[in-house]
């Protein structure tokens, strides 16, 4: 680290001191509330069994609606202190006599078209939890619900140009423009941060865990952009990086791009991410093992979709596919099962019976139901039943995946494939590393996200100069 004093003046950033209170107003309601409000959720029907105790006590579901909702108060609330450096201004007169204001209306439709989405991903989620919408049915809804992201983000001249790799570019140029391919990408982006969250779940602390550490991950990326008081170098020049890896450098640097937009946008991303790391630290208080409430599908959509905002808005969707790692490969392991190459149970979390389990009915065992082993309470993983043999595709999908050791197989001796490990990342946790038991799975979850982000961190600033120059 080379530490270097400002010569430029500071800008004061009175606006992330506020987000920063109401933050820990956040944290303190869900906290509160959360207890407070499970019986009334019980009473309303909003309730499920924790599939892995052996109590069958009714857990109040759904409470990411009291996250969601403490989480869009806050940020309704914070809207005049967002734009509290913008109240003063005044309006300016054209020659033709026309008084035209000064406030920054394309920033005031940035942060209003995010709560819309927000709200609608809100609505949605908890739709899902009363209904159990259909799988078919619910994936197009947040691409629908990205609309006003992508008309702001187009309505703001928004970049649709990606920067070719080094290798690439002596066929395609530096830039290439890819136009409406940009927006179906950013809308897709949508659909996958909210539903991948969803599809790595089912066990306490699991769903919370994920969107906070990836919400942490997308702080510590936005601090790196902001005007500190002292200029930290960090070394990953080495690599031939560019220089807004610098701390603090943005302002000081006199970079040619727009810096003071570039701080905006990363300020506009901390104030969606302060609030959001509040609320899920509140409500995984109350998640954590053994749970005592939980979050429902309200809580993956709210969290999937503020990331999809913050990265479209603040323009860094590259950096935030690159956090989603674990969710990425859960979701590439679930494809044969998500598109129905592979039977799909009802859940597909890891289990305690490993070899009484043929004492189930069938369709509890279709079902993906469980029973706690006492004697050792360890899970493996949860097997999905093949009850006719698997299309050829499908019995080669699951090979391939055993001779990777993604998957255990129970073969007959014939050759034909009766049952597989199903295709999550918790189950080949448990594939991988043997039995363990259900909080240590979420440890070894949450070790895995932290170590995606730390993955993430050295490829978007490391090892991007060596395809990118700076
Ligand atoms: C997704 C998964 C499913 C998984 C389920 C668990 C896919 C395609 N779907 O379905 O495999 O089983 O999430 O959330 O991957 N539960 C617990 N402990 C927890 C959290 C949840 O036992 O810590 C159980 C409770 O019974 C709860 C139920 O899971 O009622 C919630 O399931 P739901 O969110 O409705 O399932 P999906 O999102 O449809
Ligand atoms: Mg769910």
């Amino acid at each position: 680290f080379i530490v270097r004093p400002f010569l430029d003046p500071i800008p004061s950033l009175p606006g992330l001191y506020t987000s920063i209170g109401f933050s820990i107003f956040a944290f303190m309601a869900t906290l509160h509330l959360v207890p407070a409000l499970g019986p009334t959720f019980v009473k309303a029907d909003l309730k499920g069994r924790d599939l892995l105790k052996v109590y069958a006590t009714p857990i109040p579901e759904s409470l990411g609606l009291v996250c969601a909702s403490v989480y869009i108060l806050a940020l309704i609330l914070f809207i005049p202190f967002a734009f509290s450096d913008s109240l003063s201004m005044g309006s300016t007169q054209t020659p033709e006599g026309i008084f035209v204001s000064e406030f920054p209306h394309s920033r005031l439709s940035v942060y209003l078209s995010s709560l819309l989405s927000l709200l609608m991903a809100t609505i949605l989620g908890f739709l899902d939890d009363v209904f159990d919408i259909r799988w078919r049915h619910k994936l197009p809804i947040p691409i629908i619900a990205s609309i006003p992201l992508l008309m702001v983000y187009f309505a703001e001249g928004g970049n649709t140009h990606i920067v070719v790799p080094l290798p690439l570019r002596f066929l395609l140029g530096s830039l290439v423009n890819l136009g409406p391919l940009y927006y179906l990408y950013m809308s897709l982006l949508s659909t996958f941060a909210t539903n991948s969250i969803n599809i790595l779940a089912g066990i306490n602390g699991s769903e919370v865990s994920q969107a906070l550490i990836i919400a942490i991950s997308v702080i510590l990326n936005d601090l790196l952009y902001l005007p500190w008081p002292i200029g930290f170098h960090l070394p990953v020049h080495l690599l031939g990086s560019k220089a807004e890896v610098e701390f603090g450098g943005v302002w000081s640097a006199g970079m040619a791009y727009g810096s003071k937009e570039l701080v905006e946008r990363h300020l506009f991303s901390l104030y969606f991410m302060l609030p959001l790391v509040a609320v899920c630290s509140g409500f995984m208080y109350h998640n954590w093992y053994p749970a005592r409430a939980f979050p429902g599908d309200t809580l993956c959509y709210v969290t999937g979709m503020a990331f999809a905002v913050v990265g479209i808005q603040a323009h860094f969707s590259k950096t935030l596919l690159l956090f989603f790692l674990p969710q990425i490969f859960n979701f590439v392991l679930s494809c044969p099962q998500l598109f129905g190459l592979v039977p799909c149970p009802r859940h597909r979390v890891p289990r305690y019976v490993l070899h009484h389990h043929l004492t189930l009915s069938l369709s509890d065992r279709m079902d993906g139901w469980t029973r706690f082993d006492a004697d050792t309470n360890l899970l493996h993983p949860s097997k999905a039943i093949l009850m006719k043999p698997p299309s050829k595709l499908a019995a080669t999908v699951l090979r391939i995946l055993s001779i990777l050791k993604l998957v255990d197989l129970t073969v007959h001796p014939s050759g034909v494939i009766l049952e597989t490990t199903n295709l999550t990342i918790l189950n080949f946790f448990l594939v991988r590393l043997g039995p363990m038991n259900e909080k240590r799975l979420v440890q070894v979850l949450m070790c895995c996200q932290i170590g995606g982000s730390v993955l993430a961190f050295s490829v978007r600033y490391g090892l991007a100069g060596l395809v990118y120059d700076g």
